[in-house]
């Protein structure tokens, strides 16, 4: 059940982030006049990410009437409120790095996955200012623009070159610091690009040799997270746990112990 109509979904999924990316990358300008925060005062919410929002759900509901979507801007759940048999859960983030899209920083995207009985088996991530666009369908490889992406080819922790995020709340932000303040000195470098979408396909295309980040939501990480996935990365928790809000782990094999120890050493 979980891979079929795979690449229908997949379809799907890429005409609808195409017209949320081009309708984001028009109303720039407008939309950075229109911010609102959510959780804390330093998590920006714009008009743009609402109309996104908006424009995927509605297309999503005609589609596929009987499916469910998690939005980061409040999604839906179809009418009449019982999901069909084989409904889909649609992870939507209409704009992910939206500090970067309020400062014209070219590093925001939007990111859709398809999630089958709890398994994502589709998902595209399109960066809105370049084009750039990754898709991976599962079990089918990680592509960006027609190229299959293997990851990184990194053997030691310490040439890596590391790409991590931060929450938006004070105290999280605290102990995410003290964890960088051990892992900075073992590795290559650290890299805060400020779109967990983007920071794990970077991790696909071996632009990043890793990434990890904990208070991630699903929005986020779903589509990118199969994207590396599927370029061949370890994409886990600490402990064995699967990734989630807690950890997120992207990493080659070669590195991926030894990070995920230095992770949990401070956890
Ligand atoms: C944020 C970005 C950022 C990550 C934060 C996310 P948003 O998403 O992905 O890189 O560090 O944890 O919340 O708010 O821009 O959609």
């Amino acid at each position: 059940m979980a891979t079929t109509g795979s690449p229908e979904l997949l379809s799907l999924a890429i005409d609808l982030v195409r017209r949320a990316a081009t309708l984001v990358g028009d109303s720039r300008s407008a939309a950075v006049t229109s911010i609102e925060t959510k959780s804390t005062p330093t998590d920006p919410v714009t008009e743009a990410d609402r109309a996104a929002e908006r424009l995927v759900v509605q297309g999503l509901a005609a589609a596929r009437p009987g499916d469910l979507v998690l939005g980061e801007e409040g999604g839906f759940r179809p009418v009449g409120d019982e999901a069909g048999a084989d409904a889909v859960r649609w992870l939507l983030d209409p704009i992910d790095g939206t500090v970067n899209f309020v400062y014209g920083i070219p590093a925001y995207a939007v990111s859709l996955a398809a999630e089958v009985d709890g398994v994502v088996v589709a998902g595209v991530v399109r960066n809105v200012v370049t084009g750039e666009e990754w898709t991976a369908v599962r079990g089918g490889g990680a592509w960006r623009d027609g190229q299959r992406l293997r990851g990184s080819g990194v053997t030691e922790l310490s040439r890596a070159l590391v790409g991590t995020g931060f929450g938006y709340a004070a105290e999280r932000r605290q102990r995410q610091a003290e964890v960088l303040l051990r892992v900075l000195p073992r590795i290559r470098d650290i890299r805060r690009i400020g779109s967990a979408a983007l920071d794990l396909c970077a991790a696909a295309e071996g632009r990043l040799d890793a990434f990890y980040e904990q208070g991630l939501n699903p929005w986020d990480s779903a589509a990118g997270g199969l994207v590396a996935e599927e370029a061949g990365l370890l994409v886990t928790g600490l402990r064995g746990a699967p990734a989630g809000t807690d950890m997120t782990l992207v990493a080659p094999s070669t590195i991926h112990q030894e990070l995920h120890d230095l992770l949990v050493s401070q956890d």
